[in-house]
């Protein structure tokens, strides 16, 4: 337990957020300012690399580097000033910024964007090359983008090249958003499909599809939670979508074939799309707004609440309830770190330290992470429970080596299976049997604790009474920490990804085109992010890719350096951790895109 005693909550039942797991936060001498001062100086770490977007480029006639269109003639500072004004107020009136949080009309300091006139932050990119602007030529990031260009200018201008894209950018991209997320359309829920999209499901002869086993489903319907039919002061937009896809049974791969988007941030009406019938402006839009809804959902849902908000309940509970001394507290401690503080900042920073999305307040988010959470349990998104649930095998989603169709969970089994071969020798060197965990007091009392809708408010947890069940516990939780670690990685996902239209952050217009409308390539930019959104979402990418973690996951001293058990390489424990980071340097060095970076996967969830 911490010196400081228990690790408190947010009272967000109080404000009707029931379905939320609790989320802790710390009022020591030392958090959560010394994690908001090391978000600032993340901010400063990355200069040389925003100073890297150096290539030019002529919008409406102005011609000027990347860096100015996103930044303005002058490093805007503004993050900086935001950490200093919110330093104050923790150390002045603690409680009264904490409230901030849920109780925005009560905020108590008051974060606000100095505006550079120099910038020319709200204009759209004019084509689709402009995107580029985001490769920094910092360690040669635009060369190595460069090759990728054509494909990616295609997804903007022909339509049929953007199906194509459509489903492999999003499965093979994905592991940091943890996007185990296609659903095969199953009995259960096939009407509410066909509701949705009324005679299309008989136009687009989607009955057979469906009972053949070749109907998918994308489902961000979620995003109508916090839809607003009012302009956005942030001029940014989400639209919940629901897309559906069709797999072709000789080749396997899938295409969007229906995009439904909801209405209710507009007129409260409704726009379906289908490939066959909509013009190829708007079908380019359709598919631009149901990535957008899916990379909000990938960032905020999928990784942060699943990852960080879920792992520091956990870790919360564990501090609460666990002796120090206890193993399983020994053998998590090391990963357990920061991540309280750091769910805590990105609250009360939420004006300055999120991505530049359509959700403007914490309340807003945690108000999005309620609805997402609803009768979600524990387990359910474990990669497994979840892959079984949605319905994905992996004889869909191979053609000449497993999950080559469906790369992100690829990715999230080989880092599971690592985890649990590390957890299963912890558990069974501390546990001689299944009534030693069955007896253990102090796991008792954590997953009482855990489970209590007063303390931690996480369903689904059991029981442990066995070895098994106490596995399938930790590697849960393992799992999240470590998979969370991928974010800080340059492999051709972090490139594919600094081409903002592969995962838009929001849309830039409110508006929704009619399925017939003609839109050129020049109209359809105008809904895709911004120079200033381009710059808000490149800067906290760089954050992640090129700021030194607090702790690497591998020393640099060696694998078999800094072990977490006493008594050195005899401890099987210790034998386990150092297969385990061998394991993740191998991970890490089959995709990874520049030299030398294994020591850039942090330890704990620490950005
Ligand atoms: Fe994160």
């Amino acid at each position: 337990m911490s010196v400081f005693g228990k690790i408190k909550r947010l009272p967000l039942q109080d404000a009707g957020l029931n379905n939320l797991v609790a989320i802790p936060y710390l009022l020591t001498l030392t958090e959560p300012v010394h994690t908001v001062l090391r978000m600032g100086l993340r901010q400063v770490e990355i200069i040389n690399v925003q100073y890297g977007l150096s290539n030019t480029y002529t919008i409406n006639g102005i011609t000027a580097t990347g860096y100015e269109f996103m930044y303005g003639k002058k490093p805007s500072g503004f993050i900086s000033h935001a950490v200093s004004v919110l330093q104050h107020a923790l150390e002045h009136d603690p409680e009264g910024a904490l409230k901030s949080i849920y109780e925005p009309s009560n905020a108590t300091f008051n974060i606000s964007p100095s505006v550079d006139p120099s910038s020319f932050s709200n204009v759209s990119m004019e084509s689709p090359e402009q995107f580029a602007m985001a490769f920094t030529n910092y360690e040669g990031i635009y060369e190595l983008g460069k090759p990728y260009l054509p494909a990616f200018i295609a997804s903007l201008t022909d339509v049929d090249e953007a199906t194509k894209q459509f489903w492999p950018t999003l499965g093979t991209y994905s592991f940091v958003h943890n996007f185990v997320i296609l659903e095969k359309i199953q009995e259960a829920g096939a009407e509410a499909v066909k509701s949705r999209f009324g005679n299309i499901w008989d136009t687009e002869g989607m009955d057979a599809l469906y009972k053949d086993g070749w109907l998918y489903a994308l489902d961000m319907t979620v995003f109508d939670s916090i839809a607003k039919p009012a302009d956005n002061s942030s001029g940014r937009y989400t639209h919940a979508t629901f897309t559906l896809l069709r797999q072709d049974a000789q080749s396997k791969a899938l295409e969007p074939l229906a995009i439904w988007v909801s209405g209710e941030n507009v007129d409260g009406r409704a726009r379906i799309y289908t490939r066959k019938t909509a013009t190829s402006g708007a079908w380019l839009y359709a598919l631009q707004a149901a990535k957008s809804s899916l990379t909000v959902c990938g960032i905020f849902l999928r990784h942060v609440y699943l990852w960080h908000v879920l792992a520091a309940t956990m870790q919360m509970t564990m501090d609460n309830t666990l002796p120090k001394d206890h193993p399983v507290y020994q053998m998590l401690a090391p990963q357990s770190k920061y991540t309280i503080a750091l769910d805590e900042s990105m609250l009360l920073l939420w004006n300055a330290g999120k991505p530049a999305t359509s959700i403007n307040t914490p309340l807003e988010y945690l108000t999005l992470s309620n609805a997402f959470a609803k009768d979600r349990g524990y387990f359910d998104d474990d990669p497994k429970v979840a892959m079984e649930r949605l319905g994905l095998r992996e004889q869909d989603f191979t053609q000449n080596e497993p999950w080559d169709l469906y790369v992100t969970i690829k990715d999230s089994l080989e880092i599971w299976d690592a985890t649990e071969k590390y957890v299963n020798v912890c558990v069974d060197t501390i546990y001689s049997d299944d009534s030693a965990v069955a007896g253990d007091e102090g796991l008792k009392a954590w997953i009482a604790a855990s489970s209590a809708v007063d303390e931690g408010n996480i369903r689904g947890l059991e029981q442990l009474e066995s070895k098994a069940a106490l596995k399938r516990l930790l590697t849960s939780l393992l799992y999240r920490v470590i998979a969370h670690g991928g974010t800080n990685m340059v492999f051709a996902t972090f490139l594919v990804h600094l081409f903002a239209p592969n995962y838009p952050i929001c849309l830039q217009r409110r508006d929704i085109p009619e399925s017939s409308a003609e839109l050129d390539t020049k109209q359809l930019l105008t809904y895709l992010p911004n120079a200033e959104t381009i710059g808000l979402i490149t800067s906290f990418y760089f954050a992640f890719a090129f700021a030194k973690p607090n702790e690497p996951f591998i020393p640099q001293e060696g694998v078999e350096a800094n072990l977490f058990f006493p008594s050195g390489m005899s401890d099987p424990r210790n034998r386990a951790l150092v297969d385990y980071r061998n394991a993740l340097a191998q991970f890490i060095n089959a995709r990874a895109v520049l030299p030398n970076i294994t020591g850039q996967w942090p330890l704990n969830v620490e950005s």
